[in-house]
């Protein structure tokens, strides 16, 4: 992956990142490392990597664990990016059952930017939550710092706790986990959420632990350009066999 950002992608090429990385959390090899002290150089050695390639105007969102996201989060700081949101992702799943704890049902999302990039608010509203003053502001308003206020028709303004199943969830038979072609596949929706908030039409996406394909399929489907890279051979070919079914 190192290689790939080095000589594969052009500096200052990058509009959109959306990088699902290792987590350290010893769920497959590949999320195995010799300790977090070996897992957290690795991941500062992919930022610094990806860092040049990113436009002057650009985003980032960077998958993990709350506990790994504030380390990530004050290296970010350090290299001189701009911190937005830290995204509380409730995959309506809970990953852990601790007696000694509460359980960890979420996963965190960093956004950052850099310089002045897209946000397209309109693009990623929400339903509004309280349904029966809506139904009444729909019809009368209400009044807000003495101006009549009327809700958006397409939903408020999305808030930065988000709530998707996980795929492991979302297929479940009979309460149980099925085998997946992916450890953990990321949702579309979600995924599509991200690309149309900080992307246009042609932008170029970048995730450099590609998985399964979730980003590049959902780029693509939303008319964005992609580059990615995958170490695994048969996640690479699950994510080329999607791919072509797109394009076919
Ligand atoms: C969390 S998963 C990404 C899942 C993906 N977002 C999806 O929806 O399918 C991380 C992926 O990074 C890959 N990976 C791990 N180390 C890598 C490396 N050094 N270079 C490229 N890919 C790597 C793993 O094989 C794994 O598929």
């Amino acid at each position: 992956m190192l290689d790939f950002l080095h000589t594969k992608v052009a500096n200052n090429s990058v509009d959109l990142a959306v990088i699902d990385p290792p987590y350290n959390m010893k769920k497959a090899d590949w999320d195995t490392f010799a300790s977090q002290d070996a897992f957290l150089n690795f991941t500062f050695s992919w930022i610094e990597a990806l860092l040049p390639k990113l436009k002057q105007n650009s985003s980032v969102y960077i998958f993990n664990t709350a506990f790994n996201c504030a380390y990530i989060l004050q290296f970010l700081v350090e290299k001189g990016l701009d911190f937005k949101n830290w995204i509380v992702w409730n995959k309506q799943d809970g990953i852990s059952a601790p007696k000694n704890k509460f359980v960890t049902g979420s996963e965190t999302i960093l956004f950052f930017t850099k310089g002045k990039p897209v946000f397209n608010f309109d693009a990623v509203r929400e339903a509004y939550k309280s349904t029966d003053r809506i139904k009444y502001a729909t019809k009368k308003g209400i009044i807000k710092n003495g101006k009549r206020w009327f809700p958006n028709p397409n939903g408020r303004l999305c808030s930065e706790v988000w709530d998707f199943s996980s795929e492991r969830h979302k297929n479940k038979v009979n309460g149980k986990v099925q085998k997946m072609q992916h450890l953990t596949p990321k949702p579309k929706d979600m995924i599509a959420r991200i690309i149309k908030a900080s992307s246009n039409e042609g932008d170029l996406v970048l995730d450099c632990f590609m998985g399964s394909g979730t980003t590049a399929i959902v780029s693509q489907k939303l008319g964005r350009h992609f580059i990615g890279t995958e170490s695994n051979k048969i996640y690479y070919k699950i994510c080329i066999e999607q791919l072509d079914k797109i394009n076919r």
